[in-house]
């Protein structure tokens, strides 16, 4: 499934300085209580983060899984439980027959990125090996194989994606589903109603308003910038092979429940990157970010509200439990504002309330 925190590779997101203990402020659990105009309350509104739920799952509130238990139906984003929409997420990123990326890329950037995926695993190789573990080693390298696995026939945007995970690597995955994941399967197995709220065909078409053109700019850009991190030996998935800095401070500050609006406020590094790109190329990158953050997100976050709202009034659903990306309900234009504006009341749920 996609999600937006960890996609963009050249921008750093700024954070409250998390580091060791969590700040004393009140703990957000990214639970809310939504009720109608009339003061009924019809369900909880959860907001998930997309890492393996063991590393987790201990510090999610049991106000939390209080909710889920005690609720007839989930909501998810899209039901991963379902074989054929899972079939229809894998097969729709990729081009059609026997297409390659090689038509859209261009034979100089797709050297350079077969040239790249060879460099980076010959470094993994010889950096794993100092490991005595042996085991793990594999696991971070057949993690490597997978996340660029069918790279070549993947659909331009998808590349962009296979790359960005690469940014922000996090290669010591353990073998544990995903905490969103996890959820759908925990409401599978103990019989709620599953409701969707995205297509499958939604999902595999995030990027809607990018010419192919830009996207192939944002592959190359980020390329250049992989490219650089990893002849400066600064990639943080080679030098701390373990964690990913970032993925591990955005698990971090979720733990702390202190994920705000500004994490989401992120500046362009001013690193400079190869010496290719001049001042209106990195400004058209910027731009590229924003057009992606608005399809990503905000347009989602429109869609997302709207179904939500659509569940509650004609479905006349009473007693949910919708697990959404934590990313939609941070940030401007958040699904929790757009549901205010349809009349909902929306509350935060805190730790000592009773479910
Ligand atoms: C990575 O592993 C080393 C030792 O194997 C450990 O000392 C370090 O704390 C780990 N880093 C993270 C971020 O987990
Ligand atoms: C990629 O970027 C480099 C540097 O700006 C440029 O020379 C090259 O033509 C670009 N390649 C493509 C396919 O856009
Ligand atoms: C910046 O570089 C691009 C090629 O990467 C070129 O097309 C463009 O004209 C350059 N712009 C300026 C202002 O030099």
């Amino acid at each position: 499934m996609m999600k937006w925190i960890g996609w963009l590779c050249t921008l750093y997101l700024s954070f409250s300085s998390i580091r060791g203990d969590c700040l004393e402020t009140e703990r957000n659990l990214f639970l809310w209580t939504i009720e109608k105009s009339n003061g009924k309350q019809v369900g909880y509104l959860f907001g998930t983060i997309h890492v393996p739920y063991t590393r987790i799952w201990d510090r999610v509130s049991n106000r939390v899984k209080e909710a889920f238990h005690r609720a007839n139906s989930v909501i998810l984003e899209v039901d991963l439980q379902d074989p054929s929409t899972l079939r229809r997420l894998i097969k729709c990123k990729n081009l059609k027959g026997k297409q390659r990326s090689l038509q859209y890329l261009g034979p100089e950037l797709h050297q350079r990125l077969q040239h790249y995926f060879a460099s980076y695993r010959k470094k993994l190789i010889s950096v794993l090996k100092e490991r005595d573990d042996a085991e793990a080693a594999q696991a971070v390298i057949a993690n490597f194989n997978q996340a660029i696995g069918g790279w070549d026939r993947r659909r331009a945007e998808w590349l962009l994606f296979v790359l960005y995970q690469l940014c922000d690597n996090n290669l010591d995955r353990e073998d544990s589903p995903m905490l969103d994941a996890y959820l759908a399967e925990m409401a599978a197995a103990s019989g709620k109603d599953i409701h969707s709220i995205e297509t499958a065909n939604e999902q595999c078409n995030p990027v809607q308003s990018l010419s192919e053109e830009q996207v192939v700019f944002a592959i190359n850009y980020t390329l250049s910038y992989l490219e650089y991190q990893l002849i400066t030996k600064r990639n943080p998935s080679l030098q701390q092979i373990n964690r990913s800095r970032r993925t591990y401070d955005i698990v971090r500050s979720y733990e702390c429940g202190s994920l705000e609006n500004d994490v989401f406020k992120n500046t362009h590094s001013n690193e400079k990157f190869g010496s290719h790109f001049n001042q209106s190329d990195v400004q058209r990158a910027k731009q590229i970010d924003l057009i992606l953050k608005d399809d990503i997100l905000i347009k989602r976050n429109f869609r997302m509200a709207d179904r939500l709202d659509k569940v509650i009034s004609k479905d006349g659903e009473t007693n949910f439990f919708a697990a959404l990306g934590t990313g939609h309900f941070i940030g401007e234009k958040n699904i929790l504002d757009l549901l205010k504006d349809k009349g909902y009341t929306i509350k935060p749920v805190k730790e000592d309330d009773i479910v």
